[in-house]
Order: structure tokens, then sequence, then C-alpha cells
């Protein structure tokens, strides 16, 4: 197993990286060079236990939910300034674990986190609550208190920012946490979590459990009695397990799972813009997006010309070593992700469609991979690949794209281009989808709901929506003594 040189990732439980009580270890691959690169604390239920506990403390006993939004705030900037400061550091190490182009996490997955720390931060302190006008003697008002302990289970897609996406409203709400991140791509979140310390945010505010999920810190920690919410970011299937786990402790869950992107491109479209959308939508990170625009419905007036741009477009993207600044599409994140990816390649090129451009690539990687005529059953169009394998279709009227963009049982995001100021609007009512983005793609607001309809998720996080599920809304009524009775 290990030849002692890897580099090692500890838990970090209660301000200290450890390892697992039973001293445990696993490798975390390399997919480029499909090869170990360091080795990392294995934890358990003993380890969830002891992050728990260390949670449960800072929350129950700590300065941290008392000390106020103003004061949490200035430790969660200085926090974000520190993960600024080691911007290199953090993107090396995703990069590293599950094979992301370095532009990717240099250029946007560490500035994304530092910026969903800076607005939570802000938002926590600057956010005002209700005070509901009474005219039965009465004022009535809101508080929001801090939930507790919160277990993040974050997914390897964006190792780094979907944690933070998790922390950093759960933290800002004066929470503690527990954080799991996925065991293909730990280390980012050991950095994290010791920036936390360094920040001066107090110890056991922000601990981190590496292990398994199924029968591991995973499961150990859904199934805690002390945890007081849980969110989690992954495959569908994950997600029902961990809501029946919940369940029985009555904690509020959470969930952002998996989606089937449909992306609607219209006859009257700016093709240019809907080319290089497309391109973006599907591509970005190897297409191992939840949003990644999946299903491409097209016009019949210009499905041909889309789908010959698209094909070049798609050929031209540099596939190569991902700490290459000139790559744009890595490897896939695991060999495990990667025969995942190749089985549904290989459907494609058995018939079930006709494979325009792509196909397999050397090692763990795929070519960009765009497959026309498949029948709207087949699995390549029902099930989420998140690889970089679109499939595109044509449609005939403003009704058919509609029932074919809601036809699959996911519902996280739909894409529309058109230039056609009513379509876009009667669209957005009609998609059964979180999110609807008309000629972009990928923009986010923080203050917006982000998550899923369907077997894409339950619940809405972002701006106030994070608010209502890391705090238990209070409401205080209290009465005002008539005039009379005071005499
Ligand atoms: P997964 O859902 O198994 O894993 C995500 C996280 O959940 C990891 O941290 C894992 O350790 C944990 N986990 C797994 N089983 C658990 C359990 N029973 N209790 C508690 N925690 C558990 O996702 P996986 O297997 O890595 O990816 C498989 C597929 O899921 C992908 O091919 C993709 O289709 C989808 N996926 C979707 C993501 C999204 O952003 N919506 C992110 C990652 C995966
Ligand atoms: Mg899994």
């Amino acid at each position: 197993m290990s030849d002692g040189t890897h580099r090692f990732f500890g838990h970090v439980i209660d301000g200290e990286e450890c390892a697992s009580a039973d001293g445990r270890r696993f490798e975390t691959v390399d997919p480029w060079r499909r090869a170990p690169w360091a080795e990392v604390a294995l934890g358990g239920a003993a380890d969830v236990d002891r992050a728990v506990a260390a949670a449960r403390r800072a929350f129950d006993e700590g300065p941290w939910p008392r000390m106020g939004s103003a004061e949490r705030g200035r430790l969660l900037h200085r926090f974000a300034d520190l993960i600024e400061a080691h911007a290199e550091e953090l993107a090396q190490a995703d990069t590293t674990d599950m094979g992301k182009p370095i532009t990717e996490t240099r250029g946007k997955d560490v500035p994304r986190t530092a910026a969903n720390f800076r607005f939570f931060a802000d938002h926590a302190r600057l956010t005002a609550a209700e005070a509901l006008p009474s005219d039965t003697g009465h004022h009535v008002y809101t508080r929001y208190e801090p939930a507790g302990v919160v277990a993040a289970i974050a997914p390897w897609n964006f190792p780094l920012m979907m944690a933070s996406w998790k922390v950093a409203p759960a933290l800002a709400w004066g929470n503690t946490v527990v954080l799991k991140p996925a065991e293909q791509s730990p280390a980012s979140a050991t950095l994290l979590a010791k920036l936390a310390v360094e920040a001066g945010i107090p110890a056991g505010v922000l601990n981190v459990v590496h292990g398994f999920g199924g029968d591991g810190a995973g499961q150990a920690l859904t199934e805690h009695p002390d945890v007081d919410r849980i969110t989690f970011t992954g495959e569908s299937a994950t997600g029902r397990v961990i809501s029946a786990a919940a369940a029985r402790n009555l904690t509020p869950v959470s969930l952002e799972l998996g989606g089937k992107g449909a992306n609607l491109v219209f006859a009257d479209a700016d093709l240019d813009s809907a080319v290089e959308w497309s391109i973006k939508a599907i591509f970005t990170n190897a297409g191992q997006v939840c949003l990644a625009g999946s299903r491409i419905y097209v016009e019949r007036p210009v499905y041909q010309e889309f789908l010959e741009r698209l094909s070049k477009a798609a050929a031209a993207l540099r596939l190569g070593a991902p700490g290459e600044e000139s790559t744009q599409i890595g490897p896939l994140s695991s060999q495990e992700h990667y025969e995942k990816v190749r089985s549904y390649v290989e459907l494609a090129e058995s018939g079930e469609g006709r494979v325009v451009t792509g196909g397999l690539g050397d090692g763990w990687t795929v070519r960009p991979t765009v497959v026309a005529d498949v029948p709207e059953d087949s699995r390549l169009v029902r099930e989420e690949i998140f690889g970089p394998v679109v499939v595109v279709t044509p449609f005939d009227s403003e009704r058919e794209a509609v029932e074919l963009a809601n036809g699959t049982p996911f519902g996280l995001n739909a894409m529309v281009f058109t230039e056609n100021l009513h379509r876009a609007h009667r669209l957005s009512a009609a998609l059964d989808v979180g999110t609807v983005w008309v000629n972009c793609f990928f923009v986010r607001d923080l203050r917006a709901p982000f998550g899923g309809v369907g077997d894409s998720g339950v619940g809405r996080e972002g701006g106030t929506y994070s608010r209502e599920f890391f705090t238990e809304p209070k409401a205080v009524v209290m009465r005002i003594a008539a005039a009379e009775a005071q005499a």
C-alpha cells in the first residue's frame, strides 16, 4: 500500500488535525496519473462520535452561536481572506484529487468558495426579520435561532466549492458543522478546516471527518442522534437512503440530487450564443455537473446547423493533463466513475444512437461526445450520465419542447435559447425545475432559491432559503397591556 512518502490528510476535530481512532487510512487517487497521491484518515463511527461531540460542545457551551452576526461575519471574512491567500494549494488539491482542469479550480472554484463565505457572512448580518403588524394588542416578531449541529455531506464534483455552499450558511447562522467530504476528493476539506482554525474560528465549530458513505462515516453521521440538520449533495439514490436515516431521528434534511438538464434551442435563438453556452453547459468539468445541459432539444429548422456547429465546437475542446493551463477537459474523477460513463458511451456506440463526435479517450478520459438519433426512452436520455456526453434531438413545437423537457423524473434546471420575450416567460413558468436559465447557463445569484423538483431534491438553499433551513424560526408574541390596566 503506502511507501510512506505520500502526504497525509487527517480529520480535523475540535481544532486539531488527527488520525482515525483505529489508525486506519485510505489512499486518494489522482485520476490523470491513475495512481495514489496521498493518504487520508479513514473515519468510522468512533471518529464521527468524537466530531459530533466536539461540534455539540462548541454549540452548547462555546462562543460561536452567542457572539452575534457582526463578530461571526468578521471571522468568516478573515476565513475568506485566508482561502484566497491559499488559493493555489486548495486548487491543486482538488485538481489532483478529481482531475478538474486547474484553470477551473484556480479561476472559479476557489474564488467562489471565498465568495460563499463572504456572501453568507453579510447576509446573516444584514437581513431583516419580520415584525408582524397586529391590531389585537400584541407585538409579534420572528427570531432565527441557530439550529445546532449540522452534518454536511459533500460530493466530489466541486469538492471545495460545494462544501463551502453548505458550511458557509450553516456557520453564518451560528451553527457548528461536521463536514464529510467525498472519499474521491478529501484533501481540500482538511485544508479548509485548518484555515478556519487559523482564522480564529473557535475549535469544534468546523470539524471534518473523512471516510466512505454507506457503512462508513457518512452513514454514521446521518444516523447520529446529536445531529440537528443534514445537508447533502450527491446521487438521488443516496438521497433516499439519507432521507430514511434522518426520518428515524426526525432530523430535517436538505437534498440536492441529480439532474438531466434540458436545453431548448428555438429557431429564433442567437445560434452563436446558443452553441457557446450549450458547450459550456455539458462539457464544463467533463460533464460532472448536476446542472449539466445533457439533453439538447433543437427546433427542427435549425437542427442540422446547430448539430454541426455544436459537434465541431465539441471536437475542438482540448482534452489533457488537468494541471496544464491549456486543458479544457480532464479525466473523469475516478476509475469507478469512468467505467460508469464508459458504459453509456458504449451503449451509444452499440446503435442506441449515432455518435457524431467523441468516444472513449486514453486512460480514464472520455472525449466530448455528441449523440444524435436517440429514442426518448433510451437510458441515454433518461439517466444521469454525469460525463461529457450530450444527446441532441429535434422538436417541432413549443408544446412538444416543454413535454420533452419535463419528461424525466429529474427537475433541477433547464435552459431556453430564444429571442422571443413572450416565449421566454411562458417557458419559464411551464418548466418543472428549480432553475431556468434564459440565454445563459450557470449564472448564480446567491440570494435566489437553489434546488430541484422530483428526483432532483428536497428543499432549497440560498439567501433566506438557507436561513430557513439552518435556523429554527421562532415566533415571539408579546402582550401590550391597554392603558387602563396600568392604572
Ligand atoms: P454518492 O451520492 O454516492 O456520494 C456523495 C456523498 O455521499 C459522498 O460524500 C459519499 O461518501 C456520501 N454517501 C454515500 N452513501 C452514503 C450513505 N448511505 N450515507 C451517508 N453518506 C453517503 O455519489 P457517487 O457515488 O460519488 O456518484 C455517483 C453518481 O451520483 C454520479 O455519477 C452522479 O450521477 C451523481 N452525483 C451527483 C452529484 C450532484 O452534484 N448532484 C454529485 C456527485 C454525484
Ligand atoms: Mg455512490
